[in-house]
Order: C-alpha cells, then structure tokens, then sequence
C-alpha cells in the first residue's frame, strides 16, 4: 500500500480516502484546507524541504516553539535541581532522586550505557573520548587522530575527579539546548519502522577553568513508537509542555517528558536498552579544521555494555571525493529521490568507498562534481538538496550561511544563540548561486501544528523521508 501511495498524487489519494472513510470526512476537509497551512501540497513540503520560500509558515496555531521545540531558556539549562549534582536550594523538600542531576552529561552517559556503576561508565567514555587518540580508517576513509583530546578533555577530567576513575558528575560538559525532532518522524511506510522522530541534548566542552569551549556534542534519542497512535502522543506530549510557564513547574513537566527517551533501559530492544540513534561532534578544540563525527551503539561491535563507537558520518561523502565524478554520477542517477529527500547516501558507490568517515569543515563547501563548477549535476536544485543534507554542507556558510555551529557555546546565566539556519535568514545565496530562505524553527512549528491536527490515516500516508538533521 505504502509504494502504491508513493505513485499516486496526494489529490487522489484524498479522493480515495474521502470514499473509504466517508464519516471521517468532516476531520480531514477540515484540516486539509487550512488556509494558514497552505494548499496540501506545501504542507507535505514542510517536511521535505529546508527552503522555507514557498512554505507558508503563518499560522494562527499554538505551538510555542521555545518550549515545545527547541528549548534555551535559562531556567531550563540552568536549572541547579536538573543540570547539576547540587547542592541546591529549593524550599525544604529534598529533590527526588531522579531529579537531581538528570539533565547532566554524566546521565546522558549512564542513559548509554544502561549502568551507574562508576567504573563501567570510566570505561565506555575512556573508550569514546579513544576515538581520537588514535588515527582510524572508518568505510577506507582515514579519519587522522587528534592527540589533543588527552590534554583537553581526558586529563582535566581524570583531575576533577581525583584518579584514574572518570566520575561522571564531574562531567566538564554544560547543557545548551533539548531539542524535540518530531519533524524526523516515519510511518510505517518506512523500513526502518515507524518512529515519532528524536528528542535531543546539545552540550558544550568546558574547560579547566570552567570557560566555554569551541567542543559540541549532540545526543539524538529516538522517540519510540510502535504505530501512528504512539506518534501523535509523543506530539501532544511535548505540546503540552507549552501550556506550563517557564520555572520549576515547566522544568518538571519537561522531565517527564525527557525520561521516556533519556533514561537507562528507555528503550529495551535497543543497544544498552538505550533510545539512543547516535551521539555527534563538532569541534575545533582538538585541532584545525572544524570537524564532525558520528557515533553509535553498534549492537556487533564486541563489549559489555556495548561500545559507543565511531560511525561513518549520514548522508555525508568523503572528502576526498569533492569535484570527482562520483559526485556527479550519483547524484545525477538519484536526483528524483534526492529531491524528495529520500535516499541514504551508500557506504559505497561503483565498487569504492563513498560515505565518509568523518568531516572535515573548511567552511566554503558546496559539494559538487568535475569543475567546471556547477555544470557536471545536471540540476542546480538536486546538487543543493544533496549538499545541505551533509554535515559539513548545512554546518557551513556556502549553502545555508551557517558559521560552524546551529548553536552557539554560552556563558553560565545566558541563553545560547542559534544560528540563522534555525531562526530565519533570507536570500542566502548557494553554491551555484540559487537564493534561499531558511527558518527551519518555524519550519517544525508549522509542522507540529499539522501533526496535531492530523489523523492517523494522514499520519500514516505522509511523505517517507531521509533527513539526518
Ligand atoms: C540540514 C542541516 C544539518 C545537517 C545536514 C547536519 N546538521 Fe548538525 N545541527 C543542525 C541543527 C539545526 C542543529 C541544532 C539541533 C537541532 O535542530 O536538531 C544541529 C546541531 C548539531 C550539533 C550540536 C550543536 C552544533 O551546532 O554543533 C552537532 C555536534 C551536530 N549538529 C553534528 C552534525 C553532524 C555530525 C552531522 C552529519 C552527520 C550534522 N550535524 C548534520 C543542522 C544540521
């Protein structure tokens, strides 16, 4: 059903379900016609496309993204109870157990793991924080060791906590942002299952002294659902959260949100029974050039708990291939699924190596095949959907103005900045030089207020789609 679906236009699969469901009619004419939302078209395109030029994103819809969607507020990242081990003072009941601390890096990790045991935990991040140490081959893309993160992170760390022991609660890492992704949800058209999308933590390095460093990391839960009904609760649960004002009660009411997908053993089946999808970096501290990595629980790779080991780098080549035909050859070959945003770039491609290990970022990257530039993809469209769907693409200011990072480091008692990306930035001239508008905050919010007006008959003939961010 779902690959007949794919052939057939949203207009008549309409028609279709209008005869089919006839009593439902009501529910779905209603929200289809949404002026606000656009013709059905445009709101498909919410979801599989990072221009916002065409979209229409005024809506007269409640969703308040800064506390349903991309969460910064300092009584949220600095709340005393969730983001750090105390002690704090809070009226004269002690915080429950599981409140204290459970916003940290340290219980992100045990999240991980699935343990508290103190050395288990040394033990998988020492084997993490590894990565670096040493240089690796990763899908025949040497991926060179960056030595430094002994001095940066490692030693300071193993100071902190007075041994050879890392202690999770010296963590050096500060929360920056928790992020819902109900935009990257799947139905069950989709192979790997049906998933309401990511719940995710940004966090920031600090250093020895406490300062702010130029070191991200990124934890993406996935939001567990078993079918369509599943993904339009995680929507409303986290919809919820905008009715709560900004203190203790909205920190609370997060928290229950967070520990469905955050907390050791949330995901039985998984890896560690963590819901973790994958932990990612971007960093400048350790050595020049800004790199990205990717890492995963990866179920075959020998270890008790399971490794969090180094990835190849999603729907990113190697850098090697930059202006080479298997640019422009694969992307030329993909280009009706490329711009519907659903394909998986291969770990190979013509019988070598593709995907790339990890990536490197020299800030001016638009990916494309043979020079003379912009001639060798036949669409300037495709070759853009292609490059902004990399690491180093969307991190980068050639295709969507982007300094480095979405999310800017912070000082303690000040919200992290967001890049323009997130928050609207217009006429951004690409690569082969095609204007584009960004606003990809708003992008979710009209989503999310789609999502919750849907059935889960519309839910379930939603557009498959491949995003990694
Ligand atoms: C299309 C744009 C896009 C792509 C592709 C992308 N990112 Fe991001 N990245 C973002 C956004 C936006 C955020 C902020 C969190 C969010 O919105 O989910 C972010 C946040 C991050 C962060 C933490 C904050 C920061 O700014 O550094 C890391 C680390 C990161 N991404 C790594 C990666 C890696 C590794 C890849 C490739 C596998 C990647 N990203 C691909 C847009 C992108």
């Amino acid at each position: 059903m779902s690959r007949l679906r794919s052939h057939l236009s949203p207009r008549i699969v309409l028609a279709l379900l209008v005869v089919v469901l006839g009593g439902s009619l009501i529910a779905l004419s209603a929200s289809v016609t949404r002026p606000e939302l656009g013709t059905p078209e445009q709101q498909a395109a919410v979801r599989t496309s990072r221009d916002v030029t065409t979209l229409p994103l005024q809506s007269a819809c409640t969703v308040v993204p800064a506390k349903e969607l991309f969460v910064t507020d300092v009584s949220v990242v600095d709340d005393c109870l969730r983001t750090t081990w105390g002690p704090c003072v809070i009226g004269s009941n002690p915080p429950a157990p599981a409140t204290q601390g459970a916003w940290t890096f340290g219980t992100r990790i045990a999240s991980l793991a699935g343990t508290t045991d103190r050395a288990t935990l040394s033990t998988f991040t020492l084997n993490w924080l590894h990565s670096w140490s040493t240089d690796q081959t990763i899908n025949g893309d040497l991926v060179p060791k960056r030595q430094n993160i002994q001095s940066v992170v490692i030693d300071p760390w193993l100071a902190a906590s007075g041994g050879s022991t890392l202690d999770m609660k010296k963590a050096p890492f500060r929360l920056l942002a928790i992020v819902a992704r109900l935009d990257l949800r799947q139905n069950a058209g989709y192979s790997g299952g049906t998933t309401a999308g990511e719940g995710r933590f940004v966090y920031d390095l600090l250093d020895a002294n406490g300062n702010l460093t130029q070191f991200l990391a990124i934890f993406e839960y996935g939001l567990d659902a078993a079918d369509c009904s599943a993904v339009l609760a995680w929507a409303n649960l986290w919809h919820g959260l905008g009715s709560h004002a900004f203190g203790p009660d909205y920190n609370a009411a997060l928290q229950a949100v967070t520990d469905r997908f955050a907390t050791i053993g949330a995901s039985p089946r998984k890896p560690n029974g963590s819901a973790i999808n994958q932990v990612r970096s971007n960093e400048i501290q350790l050595a020049s050039p800004w790199e990205l990595r990717e890492f995963k629980l990866i179920s075959n790779v020998a270890g008790s708990p399971t490794p969090l080991t180094e990835n190849t780098v999603a729907q990113t080549l190697a850098f090697s291939l930059q202006q080479t035909a298997a640019i422009s050859t694969f992307v030329n070959a993909n280009a009706a699924a490329i711009l519907a945003n659903n394909y998986v770039v291969p770990l190979t491609w013509n019988g070598a190596p593709f995907r790339g290990g990890a990536a490197p970022n020299q800030l001016q990257l638009g990916w494309d095949g043979p020079t003379p530039v912009c001639t060798s993809i036949t669409d300037p469209n495709v070759r853009f959907s292609f490059s902004v769907n990399t690491c180093s693409g969307c991190h980068g200011t050639t295709e969507t103005g982007t300094v480095f990072k979405q999310v800017q480091p912070r000082n303690a008692g000040t919200a992290s900045q967001l890049s323009g990306f997130l928050t609207g930035i217009n006429g951004v001239s690409d690569f082969c030089g095609i204007q584009h508008n960004f606003n990809d905050i708003d992008r979710r919010r009209v989503d999310l207020c789609q999502l919750l007006a849907k059935s889960c008959t519309q839910v379930n003939s939603e557009p498959v789609i491949t995003f990694v961010h």
